[in-house]
C-alpha cells in the first residue's frame, strides 16, 4: 500500500520543517489544488508544487479539483508533478485532458466523487494509472470517511479484475488508523492529511501502514 501525504491542512508557514523528518515515510506528495469553482475553497496553484519540487524526490501526486482542467495540465506538468488527478465532473473533455497529461510523459488519474457511479468513468479505465476514489466530498480536510465507498470500492476492484486492467486504486478522505483498515482490501494507495499531520507521532504513524500493507505496486 503507498501511502500519498496531503499537505492540505499543513501549518504552510512550516511546511518543509514538517515534511523533512517524514520523507521515508511516505510514498507521494498529495497536492489539492482548490480553485472556488469546483469546490469552494481555494487552497493554492502550481507555484508551491515547483517549490516544493525543489525539496524533495518523492513522486508528486497533483489532485486538480478545479473546472476545466484540460487549461491548466501544462502549468501543473512544467511544476514537476509525476502523476495528474483531474475530476470526471470537472471537464467535458475527458479523452484530450487524458491524452494531455500522458503527452508530458505523467501518470494519469482520474477522481470521482462520492455520488459519482462507477459508470461514468468506465469508459475511461483503459486510459488510467490511477482511479482516486473521493470517501470525503472533496473541498476540505479533515472530514470524516463516507462508509458507503467501501462498497464502491469493491465494485471497482471487481470491474478491474474482469476487465483485466491496470489501474491503481486510490482512496481519499477521512484516512486514519481505523478507516485504512476497511480500504486496505481494495486499495494500491491511501491518501491521508489530518490523521498524519495532527499525530504526536506521525512518522511512527505512517511506518506501521507501511509494515502492516506493504507495497504491492505494480
Ligand atoms: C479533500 C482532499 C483530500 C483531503 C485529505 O478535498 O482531496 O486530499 O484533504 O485529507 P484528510 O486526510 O484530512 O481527509
Ligand atoms: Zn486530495
Amino acid at each position: 500500500m503507498d501511502v500519498s501525504l496531503s499537505i492540505l491542512t499543513i501549518d504552510y508557514a512550516k511546511i518543509q520543517e514538517s515534511l523533512a523528518p517524514l520523507e521515508e515515510a511516505y510514498t507521494h506528495l498529495h497536492m489539492d489544488v482548490m480553485d472556488g469553482v469546483f469546490v469552494s475553497k481555494i487552497s493554492f496553484g502550481s507555484d508551491l508544487i515547483a517549490s516544493l519540487r525543489k525539496t524533495t524526490n518523492i513522486p508528486i501526486d497533483t489532485h486538480l479539483m478545479i473546472v476545466e482542467p484540460e487549461k491548466h495540465i501544462e502549468d501543473f506538468a512544467k511544476a514537476g508533478s509525476d502523476m495528474i488527478t483531474f475530476h470526471i465532473e470537472a471537464t467535458e473533455k475527458v479523452s484530450q485532458t487524458i491524452d494531455l497529461i500522458r503527452s508530458f510523459h505523467l501518470q494519469v488519474g482520474i477522481a470521482l466523487n462520492p455520488e459519482t457511479p462507477i459508470s461514468k468513468i468506465e469508459p475511461y479505465l483503459s486510459k488510467v494509472d490511477l482511479v482516486l476514489v473521493m470517501s470525503v466530498h472533496p473541498g476540505y480536510g479533515g472530514q470524516k470517511f463516507i462508509p458507503s465507498v467501501v462498497e464502491k470500492l469493491k465494485s471497482l476492484k471487481d470491474l478491474k479484475k474482469k476487465k483485466q486492467l491496470r489501474f491503481r486504486i486510490s482512496v481519499d478522505g477521512g484516512i486514519n488508523n481505523e478507516t485504512i483498515l476497511a480500504v486496505q482490501p481494495y486499495a494500491d494507495m491511501v491518501v491521508s492529511g489530518s490523521y498524519i499531520l495532527k499525530n504526536a507521532h506521525p512518522k511512527e504513524e505512517l511506518l506501521k501502514w507501511k509494515h502492516i500493507f506493504p507495497s504491492d505496486a505494480i
